[in-house]
């Protein structure tokens, strides 16, 4: 997978070549390139953004440039079926369906707004030619897409297959099967007199799995009956239904 990222700050995606993320580039398993949105502006000051028309407050990013970097970093779409991310507290929200969906494109182009947005129009124009999606990470207000789109990579290049050491930490997420996952303990068997649930030394896997969902059921239940809410009828049996 390749992913361009197009930002008036460049050194804000700085960490998508550390850690997991660094590894997965050195290993050829993704291609990272981070623009500056001011190579494509023509005058002295570089600007990038204008007032908004029928007035209020902030600016507004111009779609001259905007379509320029786009242009130029997307190239022609034949050639690269890529999908193009506009991170906006106004778009639909970000999830681990849609971090999945996502595993499948050959390149994925964010375009970092700043201000009161991008001109609506560029969003419009590319929408013509190929895949564009408006995505928020949390009904919250950030200065700018550069830290949604760290969140979304993170949560996209680790599904790749070959990213992560073991394959069932994916399948095994909080999430995967709709509900948060359970809490996890190591060694040592007592810590500040809190011993480890004894069930999970037992060697009793059909209890140990048990016991696992138990807990991710009753923290789903707790801390998001949202999500309990939306699954399926068929998504619990039984035994789900007594805890
Ligand atoms: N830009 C500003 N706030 C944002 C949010 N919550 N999600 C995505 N992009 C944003």
């Amino acid at each position: 997978m390749r992913i361009d990222v197009v930002t008036i700050f460049p050194s804000y995606l700085a960490p998508l070549r550390e850690a997991l993320l660094g590894r997965a580039i050195d290993r050829g398993l993704i291609e990272v390139a981070v623009h500056d949105l001011r190579d494509w502006t023509h005058d002295v000051h570089q600007a990038v953004d204008d007032s908004p028309y029928g007035g209020g407050p902030g600016m507004v990013m111009k779609p001259q440039v905007w379509g320029e970097a786009l242009d130029s970093v997307i190239g022609p779409v034949i050639d690269s079926p890529a999908r193009l991310v506009v991170p906006t507290p106004a778009g639909r929200p970000f999830t681990q369906q849609l971090a999945h969906e996502w595993t499948s494109a050959e390149r994925l182009v964010f375009a970092c707004g700043r201000y009161e947005g991008i001109d609506q129009r560029v969003v419009d124009h590319y929408a013509q030619r190929m895949p564009v999606d408006e995505v928020s990470i949390g009904d919250y207000v950030l200065v700018g897409g550069e830290v949604a789109v760290l969140v979304m990579v993170e949560a996209v290049v680790r599904l790749l297959p070959g990213v992560l050491g073991n394959p069932r930490s994916a399948a095994e997420d909080s999430f995967s099967d709709g509900l948060l996952e359970g809490p996890a303990y190591t060694r040592p068997e007592v810590w500040r007199d809190l011993p480890v649930p004894p069930v999970l030394r037992s060697g009793d896997h059909a209890a140990v799995d048990r016991w696992r969902r138990d807990r991710a059921l009753e923290r789903t239940a707790r801390l998001r009956p949202d999500l309990l809410a939306a699954l399926p009828p068929d998504a619990l049996d039984e035994a789900d239904r007594a805890v």
